[in-house]
């Protein structure tokens, strides 16, 4: 089985990638270098000469605060790009994997989100989001992995920023927005079950089993680290952005992936080896 992945240079892709060779599929690995997504000819090109079996589409503009004033960017990779896959995915007969957010939810919800509840997303990127999860669908022969809080060894995010961090006199965290955080590997792992038990096409949430604030996922991460930080929560409204985020996005993921704490156990002490 033959496998190709967009933005295989990414946080994501960079697990991905080799746990999917581990699993024994052939892995071809592109990044805008070799597939440029938001060109359609180049995505017909690349996936009529390697014809794989699936694509998983890794490839995004991930910057939430900078996508509030670089909409035209945002929109023409999360959409556009994952619109030109749909297509060529559809007329090459290739089954279109693709990783969505919690961010497509408006955070209101008390309860957790269920794939099937209503989207209303709150910033630019959620809902370029939302625009390519509505091209992928068209592809008919897809999964689409919804997941959130999303850390791993090869990327700029949350962990990585709370350890460099830690020698500050204080830090503040908001403790105001509840999620769950998610390893790349859980993600990875997650995507292959899919795969592998072909699961009937549709929306999965993916996302590491549990809930937090950012504000107790970062005690959690000085706790497991040994650290003694000066940690102190806060309410978004002292720590503004520019981009909207859910004040809830705990998403129902049927245990497809193990609580958030296990995994950022085993995180922490592979990244400590
Ligand atoms: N990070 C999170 O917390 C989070 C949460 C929920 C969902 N997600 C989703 O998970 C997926 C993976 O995220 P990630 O954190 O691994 O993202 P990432 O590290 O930003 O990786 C995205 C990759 O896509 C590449 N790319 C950008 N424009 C492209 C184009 N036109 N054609 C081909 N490749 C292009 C990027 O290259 P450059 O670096 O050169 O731009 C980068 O290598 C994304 O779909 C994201 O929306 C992420």
């Amino acid at each position: 089985m033959k496998i190709l992945v967009t933005g295989a240079n990414g946080m994501l892709g960079q697990d991905l990638c080799p746990i999917l060779q581990d699993e024994g599929f052939e892995v071809i690995e592109t990044d805008i270098d070799t597939l440029d997504i938001t060109n359609i000819k180049n995505v017909e090109d690349v996936l009529n000469s390697k014809k794989p079996d699936y694509v998983i589409h890794c490839a995004a503009y991930t910057n939430v605060d900078k996508a509030e004033e670089d909409i035209e960017t945002a929109h023409k990779i999360n959409v556009t790009g994952s619109e030109n896959l749909s297509k060529i995915c559809k007329k090459l007969d290739i089954t279109l994997v693709y990783i969505s957010t919690d961010y497509v939810f408006d955070g209101t919800k008390k309860e957790k989100y269920l794939p099937s509840d209503k989207t209303n997303p709150q910033s630019v990127y959620g809902k370029t989001k939302l625009e390519g999860e509505k091209a992928v669908q068209k592809c008919e022969k897809y999964y689409i992995t919804r997941t959130s809080w999303l850390y791993g060894h090869h990327g700029k995010n949350f962990v990585e920023t709370m350890i460099s961090l830690k020698d500050k006199d204080e830090i503040k965290v908001v403790d105001d927005q509840v999620g769950c955080p998610t390893w790349t590997v859980e993600l990875a792992n997650g995507i292959v079950k899919l795969i592998e038990e072909k699961a009937p096409y549709g929306i999965y949430h993916v996302c590491g089993s549990g809930k937090t604030s950012w504000y107790g996922f970062a005690k959690k991460i000085f706790e497991l680290c040994g650290y003694k930080v000066n940690l102190q929560p806060c309410t978004t409204s002292e720590f503004p952005r520019p981009a909207k985020r859910p004040a809830y996005s705990v998403m129902e993921n049927n245990k497809i992936c193990r609580n958030w704490e296990t995994a950022l156990k085993e995180y922490l002490e592979l990244r400590c080896e």
